[in-house]
């Protein structure tokens, strides 16, 4: 089973010295490919940090966080970005379209911003559509599909650049049960069919069937590693 992300001994803080706050303690973990790894616990136990850690976006106060075989403390900060374009995609509970674009605009986005040919990125973006069964809506706005079709597009987005790890924050706090569902299957397929790793933070336990691993969290701890 490859490795794709391992976190050793990772502590986080915030504020300053007078008033520090710990809410990651001694962080340790392993995430594989073909895995979809559920990252739960109550609200304020760490999940997004932690992720956003994983993601880059936040910096550790120490410890050692390799993904997909890069020591990302050997990283600069702008080698740091670049990777995260390149290898990371990202979900989020509130779609986070951009309302003036089309759907396939939105999806080519990410392309764009790698500095991708515009023809080239609406057409990527184009079949990402159709893979998640939204071929008639390319041209629409986001105004105009269901929440269950917003977080389709988004997770064609997250999926336009190939990556091969993608961390989604509440995919499904946002729709219906049944809609939930078709997107955490999609997720599922799109975890089982490549070397990819997805992390899912949620404490929507209508989704737990589709988890191959939960990690529980508690008071910025990990309590509990569990193979589904
Ligand atoms: N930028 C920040 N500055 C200070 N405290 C923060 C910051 N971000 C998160 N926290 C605190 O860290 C703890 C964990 O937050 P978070 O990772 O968002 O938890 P979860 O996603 O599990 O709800 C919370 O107590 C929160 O208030
Ligand atoms: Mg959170």
């Amino acid at each position: 089973m490859k490795t794709v992300i391992s976190l050793k001994n990772i502590n986080k803080s915030f504020g300053s010295k007078d008033a520090l706050t710990q809410v990651l303690f001694d962080i340790d973990l392993s995430l594989h490919a073909e895995k979809m790894t559920f990252v739960t616990g109550p609200s304020g136990c760490g999940k997004t940090t932690l992720i956003s850690i994983v993601a880059g976006i936040l910096t550790p106060d120490n410890g050692e966080i390799n993904i997909l075989d890069i020591n990302q403390n050997s990283l600069s900060n702008e080698e740091k970005a670049l990777f995260r374009q390149q290898n990371l995609g990202f979900i989020f509970q509130q779609f986070n379209l951009v309302p003036t674009l089309t759907v396939a605009e939105n999806v080519a986005v990410p392309l764009l911003i790698q500095g991708q040919d515009f023809d080239y990125a609406i057409n990527m973006a184009n079949v990402l559509l159709e893979k998640v069964g939204l071929k008639s809506k390319t041209e629409a706005f986001p105004k105009d599909l269901s929440g269950g079709q917003q977080q389709r597009v988004a997770i064609a987005r997250a999926l336009v650049n190939n990556p091969k790890i993608l961390i989604c924050d509440e995919p499904t706090a946002s729709l219906d049960g049944s809609t939930g569902h078709s997107v955490m299957k999609l997720l599922k397929d799109i975890s089982m069919n490549t070397e990819r790793c997805v992390l899912v933070v949620t404490h929507d336990n209508r989704i737990y069937e589709y988890a191959d691993m939960f990690v529980e969290m508690e008071d910025g701890r990990i309590k509990n590693v569990i193979n589904n």
